[in-house]
């Protein structure tokens, strides 16, 4: 069985419930880009590509089902209205804001056609949105592709033979249309026979790794240990040159045209170990997530998320023996009255980061240390 965060058919689209994996697989129909939005910001749906696309989608369902106005303008202006509130649901991942900026230029051309009439503008936005659900895969089929070519011919470890790899929180099929991007990078690892391990940290306070990309290893039957996030520095010295661990691979929620990354709290302190460690730390995303005009880390928003989110835990009740899936607890696992700070995200310098992988190849630093990221958008000069 492929997992499929999300299933589309033109008019109908259903996202599978990201709170009540790993222990239900249930899919909640989205209508409309209000249902979309809702999705987003309780995160029934996450990671920056999937994002991008279920609110892309979302609003093309809506289109088809809707009584459509006879007058392009009118459908032009309905659907930038309903772009820019999709944009407000989640502020540090790009894609959305990317993909908004995609459509929208697609729906003007669209309406700018003599005698263009509101089902040409519909149509236009909804091959764009399409479009963009099948790119993804083959995009996220490339990323693996590149990265893991560039493990094995870039790093000490890759040389010795096959590989471990650390990730953290969810890059893969469920943070994307399919296959994934730092999760594919390992995915592709092991379909060339070149993983020995991969270690996927808890990723608190939210759990994308325990719950979702423990999940798709474990359905991958790929050969991986769980940690929680303040295991990796012990992992790494305890184990790291028996493991063959060659590098640390996170997917990313905004690269800035500098390379500094914004991702998922936690990624920072395991680009430090990776230095201090001499291993490599790599990034892995789609051009989508590259935003040249965000020129450094200091410019992009992190969305700060509720306190309850880091005191309380939910789950199917577990007796210490058994687990009864009938019955979903929230537990609190803090002092009463604490104050709570809970970024969702925290920015990685360039500096720290060895290559970015995109679906076009990896990109490296120059001999003075910078990232041309602008060379992603050409497709030249690339390993
Ligand atoms: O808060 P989330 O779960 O949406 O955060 C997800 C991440 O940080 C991912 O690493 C990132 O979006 C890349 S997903 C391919």
């Amino acid at each position: 069985m492929v997992l499929q965060a999300i299933k589309y058919s033109r008019g109908q689209l259903e996202i599978l419930d990201q709170l009540k994996l790993p222990h239900a697989e249930e899919y909640d129909h989205i209508y409309s880009s209000m249902d979309a939005w809702h999705a987003i910001k309780e995160m029934r749906t996450r990671g920056a590509p999937a994002i991008a696309i279920v609110a892309a989608l979302a609003l093309a369902v809506e289109l088809v089902n809707m009584k459509l106005s006879p007058v392009a303008e009118e459908v032009k202006a309905f659907i930038i209205e309903k772009l820019d509130y999709l944009v407000t649901s989640r502020p540090t991942a790009v894609n959305l804001a990317d993909a908004a900026k995609k459509l929208t230029k697609a729906v003007e051309r669209a309406t700018s056609k003599e005698g263009a009439t509101g089902a040409d503008v519909r149509e236009a936005y909804v091959q764009t949105a399409e479009k963009m659900l099948v790119d993804d895969v083959s995009d996220n089929e490339n990323i693996g592709k590149h990265g893991a070519e560039w493990v094995i011919n870039n790093t000490e470890a890759g040389n010795k033979g096959p590989v471990s790899m650390v990730t953290h929180c969810n890059t893969g099929s469920l943070a994307t249309a399919g296959y994934g991007t730092a999760l594919g990078v390992i995915r592709s690892l092991h379909s060339k026979g070149a993983l020995k391990h991969a270690f996927c940290t808890e990723t608190r306070p939210y759990n994308q790794g325990s719950r979702l990309t423990a999940f798709e290893l474990v359905h991958d039957n790929i050969p991986a240990t769980l940690i929680t996030d303040s295991m990796a520095g012990c992992l790494l010295r305890l184990r790291g040159s028996a493991e063959n661990i060659a590098a640390i691979v996170v997917g990313a929620d905004r690269v800035a045209a500098n390379g500094d990354t914004a991702n998922k709290i936690g990624t920072y302190q395991l680009a430090f170990l990776a230095r201090g460690h001499g291993i490599k730390f790599l990034v892995a995303a789609p051009r989508t997530t590259i935003d040249l005009d965000t020129r450094s880390g200091d410019d992009i928003i992190i969305e700060e998320r509720p306190g309850k989110e880091v005191t309380l835990v939910k789950g199917p009740r577990h007796d210490g023996v058994s687990l009864d899936l009938n019955v979903v607890e929230t537990v609190s696992i803090a002092a009463n009255g604490i104050g709570v700070w809970n970024p969702a995200f925290d920015v990685t310098p360039h500096e720290l980061i060895d290559g970015i992988i995109t679906e076009v190849g990896v990109v490296e630093k120059d001999s003075s240390g910078e990232f041309h990221l602008e060379q992603v958008f050409k497709s030249e000069g690339l390993k």
